[in-house]
């Protein structure tokens, strides 16, 4: 049987519509998660929760413990981890306020704790990769966005880096070249510490601005803050959605 488990991102502190059953606190052997997860219902599905950036506390996406986060998910019997993430759009098409369900990422973090491979059972971990989101998770996802007629790009390179200030134009622009089509902080190494557990793991985007030097507008957190209160009201539908689509 699958079980959902849900990241939120900036935007996505409660989930609205959880009816709550439980909390759990939990400590894993690689330390404490964002805050303790929770578990309730979204509609008639039993799923799990859990805010990357901790709450109240704000997290900053290089110091957030994403093996803790994965394990606890893991530990509590997840099977499918959907990643909401807010992004910069780099391409034309990925305008503030789109929603993208990516194929595809570049990994430019440094110095996070990327693996649990720590080389001690004397096997090593080389996980395939090449599709870094669950395409059966992501076929599932693009069908009730269809089904729900949200306005969605089924596709996109997702480029995640270090953080937490954002980008330079020169930066945007390398990424260009490199076939980025969004920006963010947090897609790694979630999706890979993901993989190595054996969860499914798929993200759903929210662009919230447009990434550096590509409009004449400052970049403001307030100015992210008004596209994700709008943007979170879809991914809401989009989750309840696949919560009732049968996969679970
Ligand atoms: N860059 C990186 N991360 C982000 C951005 C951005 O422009 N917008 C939201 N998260």
């Amino acid at each position: 049987m699958n079980v959902l488990g849900i990241i939120g991102g900036t935007g996505i502190d409660q989930l609205q519509g959880l009816q709550l059953a439980d909390s759990h606190q939990l400590d894993t052997p690689y330390g404490e998660p964002s805050r303790a997860v929770q578990e309730g219902r979204l509609g008639d599905q039993r799923i799990f929760f859990l805010q990357r950036h901790g709450s109240p506390r704000a997290i900053p996406p290089h110091l957030i413990n994403y093996r803790a986060n994965l394990w606890a998910l893991q530990s509590l019997g997840v099977t499918d981890v959907v990643a909401i993430n807010a992004v910069g759009g780099i391409s034309a098409s990925m305008r503030p306020g789109r929603l993208v369900i990516p194929d595809q990422l570049i990994d430019y973090t440094w110095g996070r704790e990327h693996t649990f491979d720590t080389g001690a059972d004397g096997s090593l971990m080389h996980i395939d990769f090449t599709h870094p989101y669950d395409p059966a998770l992501r076929d599932a996802l693009l069908e009730v966005a269809r089904q729900e007629q949200l306005p969605h790009h089924g596709r996109g390179v997702h480029g995640v880096m270090q953080g937490p200030r954002l980008e330079t134009a020169a930066e945007i622009r390398r990424m260009e070249r490199d076939g980025c089509d969004l920006v963010g902080m947090t897609g790694m190494p979630e999706a890979s510490l993901s993989r190595e557990l054996g969860m499914a793991y798929a993200s759903v985007c929210m662009v919230v601005n447009a990434a550096a030097g590509l409009d004449d507008k400052p970049l403001t957190l307030d100015m992210m803050r008004e596209t994700l209160h709008s943007e979170s009201a879809v991914v809401r539908r989009l989750l309840l959605a696949l919560a009732a689509s049968g996969r679970y």
